[in-house]
Order: C-alpha cells, then structure tokens, then sequence
C-alpha cells in the first residue's frame, strides 16, 4: 500500500460532505458516548444534551395551559431522553408516552419512574418508525431535534405525527431560524485528550462547523481519532426554517393552524429569534 494512502484517505473525507451524510458510527446509543449524553441531560444547570431544568418547568407549565391539556390527555414525547418532559407531563396526571432511541436514556427514564411511581411508558425505538392511529392529544419533539431531519425523513414524520394525533390535538416542536446559522462561524479545530467526552482513552478530535447557506443546513462534524486503525466521524446535520419554509411542510402532512412562538416557553417570535417553536393543529 502507498505509504500515504491513509493520509490520501483522510483528505478524501475532510471534504464537504453531501447533505445529511451519515455518521460512521452511532452517536446517541453508543455505550460510552450515551453515558456522558445522560451526564448531560441530567446537569440541571445547562443547556446542553436538554436545556436547563428550570426552562423545562416552565416549558411545561406553558404548554398545559396554552394548550388546555385537561387531565387524562394523552401525550407522545419524541426523542425523549431520559424523560424530563414526560416525568413533568406525568406528575400533572397524563398519560404519557415516551420514545427514545438511546438504550441508556430508557433505562434511566424507565428506572425513574419506577422509582417515583409514575406511570409512563417508555420505548426504546427510532421515531421514524412510529404507526400509531388517532391517540395522541399532544405531540413534542422538543430541543431543536426535527433539524437533523433530511426532507424525506421529515414529510414521512410529519404524515406519522398527523395520522397519531386525535383531532383536535397538537404538535409542538422547535427548530432553528437561519438567524441561529448567522451567528456560527465556519470553524475547523484540533483538540487532544486523555479522557473525555468521545471517548474513555486518549483520542484526537477534529471538530469542523461547516455551512451549506443554500438549504439553510448548518453540519457539526467530529473526527475522532483514538488509537484504533481507523477513525470515527461524527455528523450533527442543522437544518433552519422560516416561517414559511416550516409552514410549507406541515401543510403538506395536512397541519393548516399553526401558531408560531420564539421558544417553547410561549416567548414571542420576532425577526431576531434564533428559535421558532410551532403549535401545529390537527383540525380533522
Ligand atoms: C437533543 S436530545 C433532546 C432530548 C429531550 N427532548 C429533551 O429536550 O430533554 C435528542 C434526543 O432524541 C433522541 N433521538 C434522536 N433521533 C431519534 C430517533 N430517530 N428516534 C428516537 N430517538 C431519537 C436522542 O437519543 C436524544 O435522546
């Protein structure tokens, strides 16, 4: 082999990558990488793998008022981690479901409630998957997670979301504005550690922030070099919407009432947010 083909190799990949490329190796339900995600989640003072605690509470506060959730709705919570919103949905007595596709935050999640003796169920699954018919009074896809959706992935979520709820009932989701884009710099930095958030052992992490202004698609990419013959990249894809551009797509899946906020503690949305979050109506 030419001694420099590795190198050759490299090169290769640190090219911009087509939109929504895959990871080379699971992220969220990586044994280790999972444990230091539900560290995270669980930090109540950062936004981080969740936001903080306290935006949580009042999140929740919020959305039962705003939506008039009345006692015995039922509730679905996509991606739910390790069931920050489902344990708050279900300590005002609904019935919630929470669905997650990281072994780690279910079995915290499931722990919890076992141990707070809440009812709550929770499934280990990817949402992409979900066939449910006309159960669900509230849909949350909540932390800005419906941007890593290609646009294939997200009509056919969209219509499964839909066809879940009852009529009557609503989405509410959050994404990024392109503002949000505006304010990241493309970036490539080289970072070395002994232990740390990747991975248990020394590693050698390349973190790159790469722009694709035409979609409205921001990339995250991680390059983690550990040791190993190989290496494993990490992509984070971010696609923004505007108002219109959201709109479009719930229209699509049949959602027409829409309100539109700056954050999912019912802030108002104005030209500046960097957030919009979205209460989607099913009306039939
Ligand atoms: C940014 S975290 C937010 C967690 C939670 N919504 C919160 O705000 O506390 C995204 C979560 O979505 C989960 N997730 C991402 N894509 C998923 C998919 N296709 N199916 C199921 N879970 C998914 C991840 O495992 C992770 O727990």
């Amino acid at each position: 082999m030419n001694q420099y083909q590795p190198t050759i190799d490299l090169l290769k990949k640190l090219q911009k990558p087509e939109p929504f490329a895959k990871s080379t190796a699971p992220f969220w339900d990586d044994p280790y990488i999972s444990g230091q995600m539900l560290k995270a989640h669980l930090d109540p003072y950062k936004d981080l793998a969740s936001r903080k605690h306290a935006t949580i509470d009042r999140s929740v506060e919020w959305i039962v008022r705003e939506l008039h959730l009345q006692k015995g709705n039922r509730i679905l919570d996509l991606g739910c981690g390790p069931g920050l919103y489902c344990t708050r949905f279900a300590e005002r007595e609904f019935i919630v479901t929470g669905i997650d596709y990281s072994k780690r935050s279910i079995q915290y999640a499931k722990e919890y409630a076992t141990l707070n003796k809440l009812k709550i169920e929770y499934i280990y699954k990817d949402y992409l998957t979900i066939d449910y018919s006309n159960m669900f009074d509230l849909v949350t896809l909540i932390f800005c997670d419906f941007g890593v959706l290609s646009d294939r992935d997200r009509d056919s979520l969209l219509c499964k979301i839909h066809k879940s709820m009852n009529p009557g009932g609503h989405f509410l989701f959050d994404v990024c504005t392109p503002k949000y884009h505006d304010s990241v710099k493309e970036d490539r930095t080289w970072k070395y550690e002994e232990k740390g958030f990747w991975r248990p052992t020394p590693y050698l992490l390349l973190t790159e922030k790469i722009k694709y202004p035409k979609q409205d698609l921001l990339l995250t990419q991680y390059f983690v070099f550990d040791g190993n013959s190989n290496f494993d990249i990490y992509r984070i894809w971010d696609h923004a919407y505007t108002k219109d551009s959201i709109s479009n797509a719930l229209s699509d899946a049949g959602f027409n009432e829409l309100q539109f906020y700056g954050d999912t503690m019912g802030r108002e949305f104005s030209d500046g947010s960097e957030t919009v979050s979205i209460v989607a109506r099913k009306t039939t």
